[in-house]
C-alpha cells in the first residue's frame, strides 16, 4: 500500500476512548485501533473486563488505560471526558457500552426499559455531548456511535432496543449537524447480528449455559436471512469503525453505516 494511502487509514498519535471496551465488538475495536496506532483509554462497568481488552493490547505492543466508568451518569462520562482529555486530549470516542434484553412489551419489566434507555440512548447522547466538549478547542474529532440492524427492521420482542437504536440514528445525525462546524463528525456503525455475549441468550439454556449445538443452529438459521450468508464477526464491525475514525473519512459525517451482509438496506 502506498504511503499516502497508511497515512490516511493511521492512528498513530491519536488518543481513542472506546465504551463498551470490556467485551465483545467493542474490545475487538480497541484491539484494531491499537494496531493502526492509537492510543486507547478503555472505559467499562466491567473493570475485570477491562483487564483483560489492556492486556490483549499490551500483548500486541499497543497502550491502553484503564478508566471504570457508568455511561448512564452523567456525571461520570463528564469526568471520564476531562481525565482523558487531560491526559491526551481525545481524537476519537467510541460509544459501543450496551445491554440487551427481550421481552413482548406487555411483559417487559418497566425497571428493565428504563434501564436498558438510561444506558443504550441516554448513556450514547451523555458520551457524544462530553466528547465533543473536550474535542471543541481542539477542533477536530471524531465520534462514532453504535446503531443496529435493529433500528431498521421491526422485530417482535426487542421494542425497547430497537426504540433506543432508532433514536441513536437520529442523535448521530442531530449531534453531526451541530458539530460539524466545530471540526468533529459524527457517525455511527450499524452491525447485523454478531455473535458476542450481548447475544448468548438466544441460544443458552435456563442457567445460562451455553448449548453448542443449539448455537450451530441459531446461527445457521440467522445466516439464511442475509444476503451475503454469513453472520459479521467483531472483526467486520471494528474495521468499519476504523474507517470512520480515521482520516480516511474526513468528509464523512452525519452517515449510519450499515454493517450486516445486507441484512437490511433502508
Ligand atoms: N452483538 C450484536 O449482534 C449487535 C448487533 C447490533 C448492534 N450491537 C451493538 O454493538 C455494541 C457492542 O455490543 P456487543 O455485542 O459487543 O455486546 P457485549 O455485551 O459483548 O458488550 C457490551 C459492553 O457494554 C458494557 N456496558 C453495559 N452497560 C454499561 C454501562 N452502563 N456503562 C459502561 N459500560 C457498559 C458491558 O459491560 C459490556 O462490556 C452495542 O452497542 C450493541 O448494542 C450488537
Amino acid at each position: 500500500m502506498h504511503e499516502d494511502l497508511q497515512r490516511e487509514f493511521s492512528l498513530e498519535s491519536r488518543t481513542a476512548v472506546i465504551t463498551g471496551a470490556a467485551s465483545g465488538i467493542g474490545r475487538e475495536t480497541a484491539c484494531i485501533l491499537a494496531r493502526a496506532g492509537a492510543r486507547l483509554i478503555l472505559a467499562d462497568i466491567d473493570a475485570a473486563g477491562l483487564a483483560i481488552t489492556a492486556g490483549l493490547i499490551n500483548d500486541q505492543g499497543g497502550t491502553a488505560h484503564i478508566r471504570p466508568a457508568n455511561v448512564a451518569d452523567r456525571a461520570d462520562v463528564e469526568a471520564l471526558a476531562a481525565d482523558a482529555a487531560e491526559r491526551n486530549g481525545v481524537d476519537i470516542w467510541i460509544n459501543a457500552a450496551a445491554i440487551h434484553f427481550a421481552a413482548p412489551m406487555l411483559e417487559a419489566p418497566p425497571a428493565a426499559t428504563e434501564r436498558l434507555l438510561s444506558i443504550n440512548l441516554l448513556g450514547t447522547y451523555w458520551s457524544c455531548a462530553a466528547a465533543a466538549r473536550v474535542m471543541q478547542p481542539r477542533g477536530k474529532g471524531s465520534i462514532i456511535n453504535f446503531s443496529s440492524t435493529g433500528a431498521d427492521r421491526p422485530t417482535p420482542g426487542i421494542s425497547a432496543y430497537a426504540m433506543a437504536k432508532a433514536a441513536v440514528n437520529m442523535l448521530t445525525r442531530t449531534a453531526a449537524t451541530e458539530f460539524g462546524p466545530l471540526g468533529i463528525r459524527v457517525n455511527a456503525v450499524a452491525p447485523g447480528f454478531v455473535d458476542t455475549p450481548m447475544v448468548s441468550f438466544r441460544y443458552a439454556d435456563e442457567t445460562g449455559a451455553i448449548n453448542p449445538a443449539r448455537r450451530e443452529e441459531v446461527l445457521r438459521l440467522l445466516s439464511e436471512g442475509i444476503p451475503l450468508g454469513e453472520i459479521g464477526t467483531p472483526r467486520d464491525i471494528a474495521l468499519a469503525i476504523l474507517y470512520l475514525a480515521s482520516d480516511a473519512s474526513r468528509h464523512v459525517t452525519g452517515q449510519i453505516l450499515r454493517v450486516n451482509g445486507g441484512a437490511s438496506m433502508p
